[in-house]
């Protein structure tokens, strides 16, 4: 076992590293292992708290890693529950009390949780000792629970946890909630930016931005579903594109009203105007802090990307919106990006937001009827758009629908 002395020079490299990750998923998952480090544990999860409900976001589990072939990535289901006494994450997430079972199927008679053992079924796990702590921010708001599972000793059999440990994993918790807290923070700051770009743009950005967010993220559920990949990885992703597909325009705060909100088509001149917006959007994510800053500038930049390579813009410098050294065509414009080039977070916003342009009237435009619509956004697979998603696009047409039906435009004011 580590002594005293190990262990807070672990705590203190830990404190350095976590200054340089800055991304929630990457914090979330080193304080887990970290955590399972210092307690011996073989298995750990996070999850967290939203409303009434606590979300498992995160796990480990070395010993169902360990039956997997090497490269293998551990599946387990999303599930939830309500935070009330009834199951031991929830007790502690209601109560704020740290709960140190030493064997989750022999609990106390008098105590109102019991133990889930569904997980252990369907895994095929046996789980045993159960250390559950709450993590508290600074302000003692509780955001979510830290559950590490069946400390081993030196030979690997399992014991309870020692009380001794507690106030280390205590600190690892409270890490935990002030990162998490502060992905909470971001997010709200970003709602503040959408409305405020609202502000300038009544009549179209709100629910243009809106809808465009919620088809995006119907369409990635899809796609990803369709390709096996993780739930919780299509949970988390999905949460992700939501927002920063809400974001594709942000850069339109840098285009003067003449330009945006001109009436009419507009000139060659204004429309070159107009296309900087992509580059002034992945400038506002300059210093990314999180996956959602980063996708937020694959969005903002490469939205009107084509599959077929002609879209905008291209392959630049976004600082600079300078074509990059080896992509400068004979006009001097750089070339377009083209195919999986192009993120498919982009791919998937380029779909959303012309099927939501041409749906709706704009100064410039009147609306298309749907038939027009789904016509030309089919009839552009592999030009304007990826093929694939298309598709999909088209399948889930119902869907897509009545996202628009609860994001209608508002009347001119
Ligand atoms: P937006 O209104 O959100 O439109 C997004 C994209 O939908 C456009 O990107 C374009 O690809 C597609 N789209 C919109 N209307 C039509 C249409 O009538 N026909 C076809 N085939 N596609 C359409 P784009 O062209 O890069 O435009 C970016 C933004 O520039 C637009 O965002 C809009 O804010 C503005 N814009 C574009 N053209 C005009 C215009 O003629 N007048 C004005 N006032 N604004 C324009
Ligand atoms: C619970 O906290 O009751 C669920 C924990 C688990 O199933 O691992
Ligand atoms: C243009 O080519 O000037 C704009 C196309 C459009 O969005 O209407
Ligand atoms: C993330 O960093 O993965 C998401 C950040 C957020 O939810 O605000
Ligand atoms: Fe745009
Ligand atoms: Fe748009």
């Amino acid at each position: 076992m580590l002594t005293e002395k190990q262990k807070l020079e672990e705590i203190i490299k830990l404190g350095n590293l976590m200054t340089q990750i800055k991304d929630v998923d990457i914090l979330m998952e080193t304080i887990l292992s970290e955590a399972k480090k210092f307690t011996q544990a073989d298995a750990g999860s996070i999850y967290r708290c939203e409303e009434n409900t606590l979300y498992f976001n995160y796990t480990q589990n070395n010993t169902l890693l360990k039956r997997l072939e090497p490269g293998k990535k551990l599946i387990y289901s999303t599930f939830k529950m309500p935070i009330d006494s009834k199951s031991i994450a929830g007790y502690v997430a209601e109560t704020g009390q740290i709960l140190n079972l030493p064997d989750v199927y022999h609990l106390p008679q008098n105590v109102p949780y019991s133990f889930n053992k569904e997980f252990d079924k369907t895994s095929d796990y046996k789980t045993t000792s159960v250390l559950t702590i709450p993590l508290k921010t600074n302000g003692d708001r509780i955001v979510g629970v830290l559950q590490l599972i069946n400390a081993q000793d030196d030979y690997g059999k399992i014991i309870p946890f020692l009380e001794e440990d507690i106030p280390l994993v205590k600190h690892f918790a409270n890490n935990a909630a002030v990162a998490l807290e502060r992905a909470e923070m971001t997010r709200a700051i970003i709602l503040r930016m959408i409305k405020v770009a609202e502000l300038r743009d009544p009549k179209e950005t709100g629910a243009h931005a809106n809808r465009v967010g919620a088809y995006s993220a119907e369409i990635y559920e899809e796609w990803a579903t369709r390709k096996g990949i993780d739930t919780i990885e299509i949970k988390r992703n999905k949460d992700t594109i939501r927002i920063a597909a809400m974001l594709h325009d942000i850069g339109k705060v840098a285009i003067p009203d003449a330009i945006l909100k001109k009436p009419s088509k507009l000139t060659d001149e204004e429309y070159a105007v107009m296309k900087t917006h992509a580059c002034a959007g992945a400038q506002l994510f300059m210093n990314k802090q999180s996956e959602l800053d980063e996708m937020s500038q694959e969005i903002a930049l490469n939205h009107h990307e084509r599959w077929d390579g002609f879209g905008y813009p291209g392959h630049v410098d976004f600082e600079t919106a300078k074509p990059l050294p080896g992509f400068k065509l004979e006009n001097g414009k750089a070339r377009g990006k083209e195919k999986e080039e192009i993120s498919l977070w982009a791919r998937i916003v380029s779909i959303s937001d012309v099927y939501d342009a041409l749906s709706s009237r704009r100064s410039y435009k009147s609306a298309w009827t749907e038939e027009d619509v789904i016509n030309e956004m089919v009839s552009q697979a592999g030009k304007q758009f990826d093929p694939e998603l298309i598709d999909i696009f088209v399948d889930i047409i119902d869907v897509l629908r009545s996202v628009r039906q609860k994001y209608p435009d508002e009347e001119a004011l």
